[in-house]
């Protein structure tokens, strides 16, 4: 689908993007891209990433992949730093890097939820931190730019309530939403960062979805949720393209819902 925005509303801008060479990240990386940013993708697994860096450059998108583990701190400044030296600033961190699997919370030990939150939460907290020298006003490579920069953190909704077999992600991403807001508060306020949520509902053809909704859940699903419908990988970059733009600029410590409503979904009476 073609992008409702002007292709140059990131033109200048450098992105990194944590688990951006697959699933929503990586159409999160392409859009971007599309739209004029430089992109650094982040992920583990070195042959995922060549081929995503490869897609992106046919597109004429400048673009570089690194091998990196969120879990580890020295990956996360080893890969913020090698981003800056590629592309001499960093503007947009987007973290799109998680960990997922179904089970029951009897079944889970203490470390599967520990890993999940040591992805989802530290991770995305480590990313941060790494990055704010760079992304701050008036932080390094930004002595040009009057702004500082913008975060962007992949959520969900499913901690709203309560979520069946999901008990690691949902402590996971409450977390993330408290980390984008308490972030929005003290680096909006001393380092001018705009730092942002988006909570995708179902996306079709994502790791997520195949892994957490086997098509049988998905058919009943629409009979006590009415507003199930999946969304596309698109409706969320789109989503990244207005947070990480000027379009944003005036939004900080928001977690958007990018879901059709879903999470409001009631059976009928
Ligand atoms: C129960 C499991 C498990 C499973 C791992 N564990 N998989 N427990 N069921 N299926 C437990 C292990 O037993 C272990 O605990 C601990 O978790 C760590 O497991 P490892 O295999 O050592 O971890 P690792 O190899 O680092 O793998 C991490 C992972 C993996 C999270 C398990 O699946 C992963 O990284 N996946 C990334 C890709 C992904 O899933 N992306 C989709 C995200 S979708 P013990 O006690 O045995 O040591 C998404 C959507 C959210 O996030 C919102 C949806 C609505």
């Amino acid at each position: 689908m073609e992008s409702p925005f002007k292709a140059e509303i990131l033109k200048g801008k450098v992105a990194l993007i944590t688990g951006g060479a697959s699933g929503i990240g990586f159409e999160i990386s392409t859009q971007l891209g599309k739209h004029g940013a430089s992109v650094a993708l982040m992920g583990r697994r070195k042959q995922v990433l060549h081929s995503a860096v490869s897609v992106l450059q046919s597109l004429a998108i400048p673009a570089v992949g690194f091998e990196g583990d969120v879990r580890k701190q020295e990956d996360a400044a080893r890969v913020v730093e090698s981003t800056f030296r590629h592309f001499g600033r960093i503007d947009i961190l987007v973290n799109a890097a998680a960990g997922n699997f179904l089970v029951s919370a009897e079944d889970l030990s203490p470390n599967g939820f520990r890993t999940v939150l040591d992805i989802d939460s530290v991770g995305t907290f480590t990313m941060c931190h790494e990055a704010l020298k760079y992304l701050k006003k008036g932080g390094e490579g930004r002595s040009n730019t009057s702004s500082g920069g913008a975060i962007i953190n992949i959520s969900a909704t499913l901690h709203y309530t309560a979520s069946w077999y999901q008990i690691h992600v949902s402590a996971a991403k409450a977390a993330v939403d408290a980390t984008t807001r308490n972030l929005a508060l003290e680096w909006g306020t001393d380092h001018d960062i705009r730092v942002n949520g988006i909570a995708p509902g179902p996306i079709s053809d994502t790791p997520g979805m195949s892994k957490l909704a086997p098509e049988e859940i998905s058919n009943k699903a629409r009979d006590y949720m009415p507003l199930y419908k999946q969304g596309e990988k698109w409706d969320i970059a789109m989503a990244a393209l207005f947070l990480a733009s000027d379009a944003g600029k005036y939004i900080n410590g928001d977690t958007l819902i990018v879901d059709g409503g879903l999470w409001l979904s009631r059976p009928r009476h």
